[in-house]
């Protein structure tokens, strides 16, 4: 049975995790790059879950249909009811293969790019917490996420950020202080990091891991 969570009251400190990983490359079939679906919004609820995520070849998880971070946030937003936001590339140039991804995302970072996202932000207003995930991408969030936050940091002011990643060893790679750096005035609460071989293989045990999260927030089952 479907289960929701209300969301109560007082959020916890954030908690900052780096550590470093060496990506390693590894080989597979390539096939035609998919993005893992449209933006969304529905109304009614004061929680929104923003999310980018890839599929394709993956580190560790070979290829996948569903990508790990859309895994998280579609747990998320099944137990709280959140209206969601997928961040999609305008153009979708991200490569199908691990290892040419690796090379794209590295040289987005070092240019600090800021490739343009797909759709319309839902108007914030009515929104008081809004959840934000990401793979971790070389120790950082992905650039388009930075597109993101400083394109809405002022509509975002005032709000609850929960920061979310899936990761293969970096952990939250210090998701939340650098969401509070790009994103002042807002209230950053304590992130979760998930490895993205659990989101797709382990998926009993993370689900806990998302409820405890959750209950931690001040979120409580409801009916
Ligand atoms: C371009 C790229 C860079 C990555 N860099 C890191 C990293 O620095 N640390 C880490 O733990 N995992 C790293 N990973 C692994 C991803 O964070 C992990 O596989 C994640 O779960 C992918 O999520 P997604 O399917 O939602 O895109 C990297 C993966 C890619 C594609």
């Amino acid at each position: 049975m479907k289960k929701r969570i209300k969301k109560m009251a007082a959020l916890m400190l954030p908690v900052t995790f780096v550590f470093l990983l060496a990506v390693s490359c590894f080989a597979g079939e390539a096939k035609e790059n998919s993005a893992a679906g449209e933006p969304s919004t529905s109304s009614g609820s004061d929680v929104l879950v923003v999310y980018f995520s890839r599929t394709g070849e993956q580190y560790t998880v070979g290829v996948i249909d569903k990508g790990n971070t859309a895994i998280i946030a579609e747990m998320i937003i099944d137990r709280t009811g959140a209206d969601s936001f997928e961040i999609l590339p305008e153009e979708d140039y991200y490569p199908y293969t691990y290892a040419e991804l690796t090379d794209v995302a590295k040289k987005e970072q070092n240019e600090k790019a800021r490739p343009a996202y797909a759709g319309e932000v839902p108007d914030l207003t009515g929104y008081s917490t809004v959840f934000i995930g990401a793979p971790v991408w070389w120790g950082d969030w992905p650039m388009i996420c930075y597109t993101f936050f400083e394109q809405n940091a002022k509509a975002l002011e005032g709000k609850t950020l929960i920061p979310f990643s899936t990761h293969e060893g970096s952990g939250l790679s210090g998701f939340d202080s650098k969401l509070s750096s790009v994103c002042p005035d807002t209230t950053v609460g304590k992130g979760l990091a998930i490895r993205g071989n659990d989101a797709q293989n382990n998926q009993d045990n993370v689900q806990i891991e998302v409820d405890n999260w959750l209950s931690e927030l001040g979120f409580q089952m409801g009916n």
